[in-house]
């Protein structure tokens, strides 16, 4: 076994390769057998395929692995394997390779974080309905997809972000017939705030018949394409983007006005699409309608369930924008992957867009599709976070408490800075503490909103992690860049620091395949953890050389590692807190 494919960071392809080799050696007939590698609390990596082969070969496990295990000489990657358990092969790195591989990490920017085979991934994110401000509700999709792009990205795929925002339909009227009468009194409500004028617009709906009536003749004009009213909705668009605008700035999140590519877009496509579809035959008049009754999908009763392109007044609704925007990703985005970051509830919409794009031809095997759902935001009652009016949570007031909040807890841990820099490390923890809770808990579930955890120095939060990182910067500072040597692991927490380091490169990997952000942050959270376990047993600028050089490389790479994964995740590492 030569050492020139050795080279992957990731120790486990150089595991793989010697455990297929074994079984072959041991078991001819097997040889293709997955081997079921993993890190274990037991040993370095454990291997499970002698249970699996022990019940197909109906012999027993341990003899099995025993066998396989005899033909694992160690050599310059492999210490040790053993038989434990029922049939378990636990295997032990040698130190020098473990050092190598983390010498190769420290050695590489990207800190063995692979490039993938680049695709053109269009993301659907964020996408609030922008009639008014942006709310708590508009928080998973924004805070989910911009970490999904920034991963991707990172793997060196070519991203089109599309913010495919509800900027059409019945709450533009009431807004523009308000707007049309704040002009005629000479009233400035362009520039004011959008949840302001949509409130007074609501308000003036509800108690004025009259004007409730104007607002829906409004959306009339506004779809047949009226100037005067096209003109009113592009000023009320062009209010609603800049106040999005904002919102992403103040939280990091990468969308620009550019990726705007909201319900309106599609609008002059619908009939098209409509007629593509009848004419390959998929919809058909149905009570009035027109509607494509993608197979597979049935009510209660076993009836079809109808995906309505045309509604019987003609009009055409967010079924048919999706399928146009659909078309339109692969056709010329020239999309190969496909994300929506959308919530849970709409998982049969999507479904049967998705169903309905195969059908037509738009979605071809080489086009992967796929819908990243989640759960929702819940407040201390276990529904759905409101105000006290009832009202869902403006996320500029969202993001103005949780930095108000965290300029306590930061005055607490940071007395001695300067007001400023104080000030710029509370807006970037009360900002990463909102987006590290979203992110952390498995996306599919709801989680509730909770300040005091999310704000704590201790747990799986942005606090903890931010904190373990500008505290290695500190100890860094204060060792005056003695030099680090090439790391040394001697002491068994060392060793378990240099093993978690190494799985950065995997654990994006697989975040990225599963699009599921949580798996980076228990990653995270796991190598800050053992750093502290390391931290504790193991001085660092006391120690003498070669152990201080090498702990000072373990420090150092552990916090670009912590840097960089926040990083991914949209949530700042400042240098000291
Ligand atoms: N505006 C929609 C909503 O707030 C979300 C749009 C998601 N994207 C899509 N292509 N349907 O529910």
């Amino acid at each position: 076994m030569g050492s020139s494919d050795d080279s992957d960071i990731d120790p486990l392809p150089a595991l793989r390769r010697r455990l297929e080799a074994a079984t072959q050696a041991a078991f001819p007939e097997e040889a293709g057998t997955d081997p079921l590698l993993h890190r274990s609390a037991h040993a370095d990596y454990q291997a499970d395929l002698a249970l699996a082969l022990g019940r197909r070969l109906e012999r027993n496990p341990r003899e099995v692995a025993a066998a396989i295990g005899e033909k694992l000489a160690p050599d310059e990657v492999l210490a040790e394997a053993s038989v434990s358990g029922p049939g378990f092969i636990n295997l032990t790195l040698r130190p020098e390779f473990i050092a190598g591989r983390l010498a190769a990490m420290a050695a590489d920017p990207a800190l063995g974080v692979a490039a993938a085979t680049p695709e053109t991934v269009v993301v659907d994110y964020s996408a609030p309905n922008v009639a008014k401000e942006m709310h708590v509700g508009h928080l998973r999709s924004t805070v989910i997809g911009d970490a999904l792009v920034r991963l991707l990205e990172r793997q060196g795929h070519r991203i089109v972000r599309q913010n495919h925002i509800g900027d059409w339909g019945t709450p533009f009227g009431m807004l523009m017939e308000h707007l049309a009468d704040e002009q005629g009194t000479g009233g400035e409500a362009g520039v004011r705030e959008l949840g302001a004028l949509y409130r007074a617009a609501r308000a003036k709906f509800d108690a004025d018949p009259a004007f409730a009536e104007r607002a829906r003749r409004r959306v009339v004009l506004l779809q047949s394409g009226d100037e005067a009213t096209l003109a009113l909705w592009r000023g009320v668009i062009e209010i609603s983007i800049a106040h999005c605008s904002s919102i992403y700035e103040r939280l990091g999140i990468t969308l620009r006005p550019a990726d705007v590519a909201g319900e309106s877009h599609y609008n002059q496509l619908l009939p098209e699409v409509v007629a593509e579809l009848e004419a390959k035959g998929l919809a058909r008049p149905s009570e009035g309608a027109i509607c494509v009754f993608p197979p597979g999908f049935t009510g209660r009763e076993g009836q079809p369930v109808p995906l309505i392109v045309r509604k019987q007044d003609g009009g055409y609704g967010y079924a048919t924008t999706d399928l146009a925007a659909l078309r339109h990703r692969v056709r010329d985005l020239a999309a190969e992957r496909l994300v929506y970051v959308v919530g849970a509830p709409q998982t049969q919409h999507l479904a049967m867009v998705f169903a309905t794009g195969r059908l037509a031809g738009w979605i071809t095997d080489a086009v992967r599709v796929e819908h990243v759902p989640f759960g929702s935001v819940l407040g201390p009652d276990k529904k759905m976070l409101k105000t006290r009016s009832g009202e869902p949570l403006p996320l500029s007031a969202l993001i103005d408490e949780a930095i108000e909040r965290a300029e306590k807890v930061v005055a607490e841990k940071a007395g001695e800075l300067d007001p400023q820099a104080r000030s710029a490390i509370a807006a970037a923890v009360g900002v990463g503490a909102i987006k590290y809770a979203d992110l952390s808990s498995d996306r599919i579930k709801d989680y509730v909103f909770d300040w005091n955890r999310m704000l704590a120095f201790d747990g799986n939060t942005a606090p903890y992690l931010m904190y373990a990182h500008a505290r290695i910067r500190s100890l860094l500072r204060k060792a005056e860049g003695a030099g680090a040597g090439p790391p040394v692991l001697a002491a068994p927490e060392e060793r378990a620091l240099g093993l978690e380091l190494l799985q950065l490169g995997p654990t994006v990997a697989r975040t990225a395949e599963s699009l599921q952000p949580h798996r980076m942050c228990g990653f995270l959270y796991q190598l800050a953890t053992t750093f502290t376990a390391f931290y504790e047993s193991c001085p660092v600028l006391k120690a003498e050389e070669p152990a201080r050089g090498s702990r000072l490389a373990l420090c150092e790479l552990t916090a670009r590692t912590l840097a960089l994964g926040l990083d991914l995740l949209g949530i700042a590492a400042p240098e000291q807190m």
